[in-house]
């Protein structure tokens, strides 16, 4: 039996094996941030792929938050139901998948930023203290609304130049006061999110960290500094940080990372063992994700100290691809090739591998 296969407990929830579905957005709310039948559709499909558990799609913690016209929305209770019908198809249908929300702030400079497009000139310097404190309730609140719609965990979009990247990020924190400057001042924001979501979930539910191993930027964190933030995050109660990096252009810097990575495909893989030494003595787990794509690339990474593999993309044009490497004779990898045509589609469309699209050729013969 492969050691993907295998079961892990995070508090008082089982996770059947070791494929996370990392946070993807869908793009397929409706305008106003409701679950849609379209997203129902994609989560029974994902839940009945294998993965052990699902990240949903970032979504935005206040209207202000949101960086994609279609992402789901949590910034209010009239958000509860619909994603009450996402709880109940992943749990009726996956065979024991468990289901996180991934809730986010964009951050100063609005979609784009994070993929090397439109920089709208809004520095944090500019946000007032009192927003910050409301911006912190609300990442809060919106945690409360995923326990209460019945998801099984929260997970925290700490990554990618996003608003909690921002603070974090010494080339992008402008301020100088007590959220500015030094490595403590500039945590304050992320461990103020967490104790406020803490606050509303309580100390049982489980609580996910998304976070960057570098910035790979001139004046960015690197892995020292990202430990020290992954050590606090873990003695405070963090029950998994998923390793990832970058806070722009992030096509080409994935890219050029999967490159340089040739084999090993895990181009976060690297960062293991400091993550792993700086969380030692918790019961916080590991995931990393980034570029992995085939069961030797996964098995390694499991025996030398991950305890979970991240997937998107391959999800994107293969949802049941935990299904096939684990229960199916076919263990070739992953069929995506990187290419990045979905994560440009989400921009105005709904989620889906342009590449492999089956009406891709047809599409092909007729003049747009
Ligand atoms: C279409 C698309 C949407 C994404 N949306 C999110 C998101 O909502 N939250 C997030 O943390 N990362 C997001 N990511 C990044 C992925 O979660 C993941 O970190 C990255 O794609 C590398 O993993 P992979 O090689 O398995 O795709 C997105 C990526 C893609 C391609
Ligand atoms: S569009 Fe490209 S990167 Fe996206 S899932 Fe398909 S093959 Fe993978």
């Amino acid at each position: 039996m492969s050691i993907l296969n295998t079961p892990y407990k995070i508090k008082n929830m089982e996770i059947k094996n070791r494929f996370l579905r990392s946070a993807t957005v869908e793009s397929k709310a409706d305008i106003d941030g409701f679950v849609t039948d379209d997203l129902l559709e994609l989560y029974y499909h994902l839940a009945a792929g294998g993965s052990g558990i699902l990240v949903t799609g970032a979504a935005a913690v206040e209207p202000a938050g949101k960086g994609f016209a279609q992402q789901m929305c949590v910034f209010d209770d009239k958000f509860i139901t619909g994603l009450k019908k996402l709880a109940d198809i992943v749990h009726k249908y996956g065979s024991g998948c468990r289901l996180a929300m991934q809730i986010f702030h964009q951050g100063t400079s609005g979609y784009g930023f994070s993929y090397g497009a439109l920089d709208r000139g809004y520095r944090l310097n500019d946000i007032r203290e009192e927003d910050i404190t409301t911006t912190i309730k609300a990442f809060g609140t919106a945690a409360r609304r995923v326990k209460e719609a019945g998801f099984d965990a929260v997970a925290v979009h700490g990554a990618h130049g996003y608003l909690l990247s921002e603070f974090l990020c010494p080339a992008t924190n402008n301020r100088a006061d007590q959220w500015g400057g030094s490595l403590e001042n500039r945590m304050r924001f992320t461990l103020e999110v967490y104790s406020a979501i803490r606050e509303q979930v309580g100390d049982d539910f489980p609580v996910f960290w998304k976070m960057n191993t570098s910035d790979y930027i001139d004046g960015g964190n690197g892995i020292e500094q990202y430990a020290t933030v992954a050590k606090s995050l873990a003695k405070m109660g963090v029950d998994l940080i998923e390793l990832s990096g970058g806070v722009e252009k992030q096509i080409q810097l994935r890219a050029r990372l999967s490159k340089e990575a040739g084999e090993r495909e895990a181009y976060f893989g690297w960062a293991v063992d400091a993550m792993k030494e700086a969380i030692t003595g918790t019961n916080t787990a590991l995931a990393v994700t980034g570029g992995i794509r085939s069961l030797p690339a996964m098995e390694h990474l499991l025996k030398n100290g991950a305890d979970f593999i991240g997937i998107c993309r391959p999800l994107i044009c293969e949802p049941d691809l935990p299904n096939r490497l684990l229960h199916s004779p076919d263990k070739r990898q992953s069929r995506c090739t990187s290419c990045n045509k979905c994560l440009m589609h989400i921009a105005r469309q709904p989620l889906k591998c342009v590449e492999f699209d089956p009406f891709r050729s047809v599409l092909a013969g007729v003049s747009r």
